[in-house]
């Protein structure tokens, strides 16, 4: 019996994968799929897939052409499969012409003609895409806009404050004009979604939801560091009890970069320490305890009175089975680690932790620590655009920040701004 293998994506299968996999079946007796885990894919930067491994899988499968599918998961597997499935032949189209021919030493390689016209990405972005504009500070924007060009089905358009032309807007301005500016997104039928925080007190950010509920537009909380899959993942390995009961969580969030210790800096247009990092500090404490905390205060040094501006900011927090600390500075330095601790071991994600691809679940004994690695990509803006493009055409809220998690971040900025907090 000849056994063949082949590898894809099969994201929304077309006539390009059927007739491959028909010319696979035609090579040999016995035909085996590989079919890419959306992990791998994201590895391979391929962010952008419209089906779940489970639907692409589905499809394959009704095509009954394939005799076994098998997930692909890491770099290397072919080898493994090889010879653990005995095959004999291994095929792909000649787009790949080339590249898998370290594989002759262990069967025979075929490249197949690929068939002209069609793809997977072709088809995605024949899909209507989004359209969206940008407001606000030139490096973020530029930023994001660079981004966008990563992802399938969104494009980008100049706007100006009327939102014409757009579908949505990213928002990036001075903190205290975002209410207004997602305001007018929002009321001009346009979803948007804006750099955290969103409003500056908890009455307006429950405005804004609700008003893009009541228009069925979507809102969206651009922390970056949420969207990526190194943070998802140490979320639900906290939660999931291997370090046991979660006690403690500690995030510091510092930068130097913009002058703001300076003597005579100009602060006026510039965002303070609490805004600029609260929001991403706070995130994980939110997160993973939840924001019925019982008791926080808030101790700050403060640059320039006028301007609520501050230099350095702990503010602690007290829950009914935990405690949590975030510091964040714009004008002090320290490691900008993240530390959970639990009854029976602690993660560690080591510095600069809000953009970090790796992390450690450590134990008293050295020996059962774990350390995780995962693919980021574009600081994780551009899983945010996903993330986002996919809750606009879903029409529901995307889970990455959750309403009670941005309000309960912005309620901490209202307390802040209200003056409620100890000077050093
Ligand atoms: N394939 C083909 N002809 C096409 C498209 C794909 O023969 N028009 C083959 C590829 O060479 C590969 C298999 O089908 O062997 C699975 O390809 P996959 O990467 O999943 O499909 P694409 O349509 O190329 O996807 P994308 O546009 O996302 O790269």
């Amino acid at each position: 019996m000849i056994k063949v293998i082949t590898y894809g994506t099969y994201d929304l299968l077309h006539y390009g994968h059927i007739r491959l996999l028909e010319r696979a079946k035609a090579l040999g007796d016995y035909l085996i799929v590989g079919i890419t885990s959306d992990d791998y894919d994201k590895t391979r930067g391929k962010i952008n897939n419209q089906q779940s491994l489970i639907e692409r899988i589905a499809a394959v499968k009704a095509s009954g052409i394939a005799d076994e599918i098998i997930v692909e998961e890491y770099e290397g597997q072919k080898i493994d499969d090889i010879r653990r499935y005995d095959v004999d032949i291994f095929t792909v189209g000649s787009d790949w012409e080339g590249r898998f021919d370290y594989l002759n030493e262990y069967c025979k390689v075929i490249y197949l003609p690929r068939t002209e016209g069609v793809s997977s990405s072709d088809i995605r972005a024949e899909k209507r895409k989004l359209v969206i504009g940008t407001i606000g500070e030139g490096n973020l924007c530029r930023k994001f806009v660079r981004e966008m060009h990563y992802v399938n089905g969104v494009e980008y358009k100049e706007c100006d404050e009327s939102f014409e032309d757009v579908d949505a807007v990213y928002i990036a301005a001075h903190p205290k004009k975002h209410y207004e500016d997602v305001k007018r997104a929002l009321e001009a039928g346009k979803h948007a979604i804006c750099e955290s925080p969103i409003a500056l007190s908890s009455a307006q950010c429950q405005n804004l939801m609700r008003l893009a509920r009541e228009k069925g537009l979507i809102l969206a909380d651009a922390i970056k560091t949420a969207y990526s899959t190194a943070y998802s993942r140490l979320l639900v390995i906290a939660k999931s009890g291997c370090i046991g009961e979660i006690v403690s969580v500690d995030s510091v969030c510092t930068s130097l970069e913009d002058g703001a210790g300076e003597k005579d800096a100009d602060l006026s247009r510039k965002q303070n320490s609490i805004c600029a990092w609260g929001p991403t500090a706070m995130l994980p404490i939110f997160q993973l305890l939840g924001t019925n905390y019982k008791f926080k205060s808030i101790v700050t040094k403060i640059i320039d009175k006028n301007l609520n501006y501050d230099a350095f900011t702990k503010i602690d927090f007290v829950f009914e089975k935990a405690v949590a600390s975030a510091k964040i500075a714009k004008a002090a330095k320290a490691e900008g680690e993240l530390v959970i601790t639990g009854t029976k071991g602690y993660i560690y994600v080591p510095a600069p932790w809000w953009k970090t691809d790796y992390f450690e679940v450590r134990f008293e004994n050295a020996a059962e620590n774990k350390r995780y690695f995962y693919q980021l990509d574009g600081e994780g803006i551009r899983y945010e655009i996903v993330a986002f493009a996919k809750a606009v055409e879903s029409g529901k809220q995307s889970m990455y920040i959750e309403e009670t998690i941005s309000s309960a971040i912005i309620g901490v900025i209202e307390t802040f701004n209200k003056g409620e907090f100890d000077e050093i």
